[in-house]
């Protein structure tokens, strides 16, 4: 929850903005160090759940590695201060430039998602002199419970390596000269809140693949469980850290592994959405036939989680909480500026009477928001404020000032 001193600098900053809980951030991320270290599991941040530099540097600095999904995000990585050696790059679609900037930046693995995949970097190794780590990504065909369009190891997604071309992946790997197998990389999707069925469910699964490639003659050292944790947006503040320690217990429970076999995990949302909140003002409020209108300055362009999955956010009125007076409270739907009926951030949403100005918190968007932001309409960025650096925020312009 926002403390009163913080609502009065909001006042002071022009909006729509995300606004970085600082503490918050370092809180989740040392938490989840702390489990890992304790269940003997390794991190590699999801770095397409949020790119900011700042949040990068905290993470890297805590001996994460990161995931990453584009070569961008590669080489945005390494310079944010990710080791080389700690770099795993997944993705079904890599580019020949991708693919030649990874290999020269000699990251720790590429994680394959096609057979042709391997034999084009193994080509491309060839022609180079180098030798390529690989991990290969596996679809296990396991139901994740969560959204649809967040659901990645079902045969029905484009995802990963599937049962019936193992044979011919086992012998590819080991005919390829330039490529040097580590490992097997799963991920089967995002907002996982049964936490302790589904990750039992993937581990079992996983045990029965590691086995089969190991009876194949092919050494698996990297059992790599990628991300999935969910977090709790109904409830930001009551449950602001994730639960990385159920995550961690169920893995540790249910994966076979051997002392030299490292068990990695890739969480994105569970160590970056608490952190962030976006702050907007309400532009008008207008009353239509059968609703009430509230209008508010950021919009699908900002956060497009709502108008894409049907996401929930927890919205609050920063302002009415600081009022004494206007008591009652009112069914408002949501809406952002954009030429687009689907730019609703809430239908009938229950607040405070709510009125032209007031600063309104959109919670927990710390992740997949920024990073999918767009400047559709030709709307401006939201920019970032961090907590411990208010000052430099961009200041709020009044334009009935003469
Ligand atoms: C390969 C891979 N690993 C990890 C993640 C991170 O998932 P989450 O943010 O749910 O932890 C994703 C996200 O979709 C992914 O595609």
């Amino acid at each position: 929850m926002l403390d009163i001193n913080t609502i009065e600098q909001f006042d002071k900053i022009a909006t729509p903005f995300y606004y970085y809980d600082m503490d918050l951030l370092r809180k989740t991320v040392d938490h989840a160090a702390e489990m890992a270290e304790k269940y003997g599991i390794k991190i590699h941040y999801a770095v397409k759940a949020n790119v900011e530099r700042r949040l990068l540097e905290y993470i890297s600095g805590k001996g994460f590695g990161a995931d990453c999904v584009s070569g961008n995000e590669v080489l945005h990585a390494y310079d944010c201060g990710f080791p080389a050696d700690k770099i795993v790059y997944a993705g079904v679609g890599k580019s020949d430039k991708e693919i030649y900037n990874a290999l020269k930046t000699g990251i720790e693995a590429f994680n394959c998602e096609s057979l042709q995949e391997i034999y084009v970097i193994n080509e491309m190794a060839h022609v180079h002199g180098l030798k390529a780590n690989v991990s290969v990504r596996i679809n296990p065909d396991i139901d994740a419970h969560t959204h649809k369009y967040v659901t990645t190891g079902l045969y029905e997604n484009k995802f990963g390596i599937s049962q019936h071309e193992f044979d011919k992946l086992i012998d590819i790997l080991k005919k390829s000269g330039h490529i040097n197998f580590i490992g097997l990389h799963f991920h089967i999707g995002s907002q996982i809140t049964r936490v302790e069925e589904v990750f039992a469910l993937e581990c079992q699964r996983v045990n029965d693949i590691v086995a089969y490639f190991e009876r194949n003659g092919l050494k698996v050292n990297n059992i790599n469980l990628g991300g999935g944790l969910g977090v709790d947006y109904d409830d930001p503040d009551e449950n602001a850290i994730p639960d990385f320690e159920t995550w961690f217990r169920t893995i540790s429970e249910n994966i076979v592994r051997r002392e030299d076999q490292m068990v990695h995990v890739e969480p994105g949302r569970s160590l970056v959405a608490q952190c962030a909140t976006l702050i907007s003002r309400v532009l008008f409020v207008k009353s239509g036939e059968t609703k009430n209108f509230l209008i508010m300055d950021a919009g699908m362009n900002d956060l497009i989680r709502p108008a894409l999955y049907g996401a929930y956010h927890k919205i609050e009125n920063l302002s009415a909480s600081q009022r004494t007076f206007y008591p009652t409270h009112q069914a408002y739907d949501i809406v952002g500026p954009v030429c687009e009926s689907s730019d609703v951030w809430g239908a009938g949403r229950l607040l405070p009477l709510s009125v032209r100005g007031d600063l309104m918190a959109i919670r927990s968007t710390g992740a997949y928001g920024q990073v999918m932001a767009s400047r559709y309409n030709m709307k401006d960025l939201a920019p970032s404020v961090f907590s411990d650096d208010l000052d430099s925020a961009p200041a709020v312009v009044d334009y009935f000032e003469k």
